[in-house]
């Protein structure tokens, strides 16, 4: 191959512990996880509610695929779009109390086709938390806007940078739960700096969905933030919907100038309507059971209660919690103390965090028990207290 620099580039990534390979598992998501004929609890998927084995979504996923078939043959334009893709975009716009939705195939093409369609030219003025997911930063900057990044949550500094901006049409980009530190985004702050300022304001709620708000609707609803007409609200179905896609919801002008302008959708064949008929039962399911994510708050209590004074986790309000390592290498090392154990959790290393700031990323999920929770905070109490020692 002519490309010179993947040789060197892959051994650099060995060589800094960064290197990122693929276990195929028998069975991934779900609490149970099976990886070469061996079973872990699973505390790395982000199936939060625990849905993902659910025989309701199954079945409405068999039942889709008999109606509509495996596929939806094209894309949404064309003759890719459904009654059930349409039921859907209708069931979230009422869930999220939003004038409309428009469904999109992975949460990154929604995130990079809207800021892409969005930053058309200069004059627009992009203002991303520092901790915005790949496929924000991705969208703003691979766009015509004019694209700052605030420090996380700093609403001080974004005050500054909105003032600055000479900007006409504003986009301030946050999250509802920041996906590797699993605390929220100051969204009521936030908020008002979008109003004080004219700006609108997206927030991708892909961790937030289905786990926090009354009926799972996310993090602008658990916060009370007032809908209005600057805001767009992005959420994925592929974490605790336990199916796939994503969803953008705002006002009817804005969602038909997506279907017109944005590209990732204009020319990605649709999702599966079978996605979308499972898509369905799962919010159902979401909206009713609200045990699952009062069990998902008692699990993380138990959680934090079990560690040790000594374990150092981030500054988490959901049930996303990291377990500071420091070191890429430490991190690996307790990944595979802990698999040893048979608790199956994911090191996270730079780029997706800072130099220094390696973790394990523990999701807790309402399909867990209080033994799986005891036994691993028990295990990482061991593993990071004898890894901390021999540093
Ligand atoms: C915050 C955030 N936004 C967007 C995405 C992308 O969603 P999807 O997995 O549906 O492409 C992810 C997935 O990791 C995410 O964590």
């Amino acid at each position: 191959m002519s490309f010179s620099f993947i040789k060197p580039q892959l051994a650099k990534q060995q060589e800094l512990n960064l290197y990122r390979s693929r276990k195929e598992l028998d069975k991934g998501a779900g609490r149970l996880l099976v990886h070469q004929g061996k079973q872990y609890i699973n505390f790395s998927s982000n199936d939060y509610l625990g849905l993902n084995q659910h025989c309701d979504i199954k079945s409405a996923f068999k039942k889709g695929i008999e109606q509509y078939g495996c596929g939806s043959g094209s894309s949404s334009l064309v003759t890719g779009y459904s009654k059930a893709h349409q039921e859907l975009e209708e069931l979230i716009a009422d869930w999220l109390e939003a004038p409309k939705c428009l469904l999109f195939s992975t949460g990154f093409s929604a995130n990079s086709g809207v800021l892409s369609a969005l930053g058309q030219s200069t004059n627009t003025g992009y203002f991303l938390d520092k901790l915005s997911h790949a496929s924000l930063i991705d969208g703003a900057f691979n766009s015509k806007a004019k694209s700052k990044r605030f420090k996380h949550n700093n609403c001080e500094q974004l005050n500054d940078m909105l003032s600055s901006s000479d900007c006409n049409d504003k986009l301030i980009i946050a999250e509802g739960v920041y996906s590797m530190d699993g605390d929220t985004g100051n969204l009521s702050s936030i908020n008002n700096l979008a109003l004080k300022h004219q700006a609108n304001l997206y927030i991708d709620d892909a961790h937030g969905v289905g786990v926090l708000g009354k009926e799972g609707q996310g993090t602008l609803e658990q916060q009370n933030i007032e809908k209005g007409s600057h805001l767009i609200q992005m959420i994925t179905f592929g974490k605790a919907l336990a199916t796939q896609g994503a969803a953008v919801t705002g006002s009817a002008e804005f969602i038909d100038y997506l279907v017109n302008r944005c590209r990732d959708y204009i020319y990605s064949t649709a999702m599966p309507p079978a996605n979308a008929v499972a898509t369905i039962t799962s919010i159902k399911l979401c909206q009713s059971e609200h045990w699952r994510r009062e069990k998902i708050s008692k699990l993380t209590c138990l959680f934090k209660s079990q560690l040790d004074n000594s374990i150092e986790i981030t500054d988490s309000q959901s049930s996303i919690i990291g377990i500071l390592t420091g070191s890429e290498e430490n991190a690996l090392y307790c990944q595979l103390q802990l698999k040893n154990k048979g608790f199956w959790l994911t090191a996270i290393r730079p780029p997706t965090v800072e130099i220094g700031k390696s973790r394990l990323r523990v999701t807790l999920s309402a399909s867990h028990n209080d033994k799986d929770i005891i036994e691993l905070a028990d295990c990482i109490n061991e593993v990071i207290g004898k890894c901390l020692q021999n540093k």
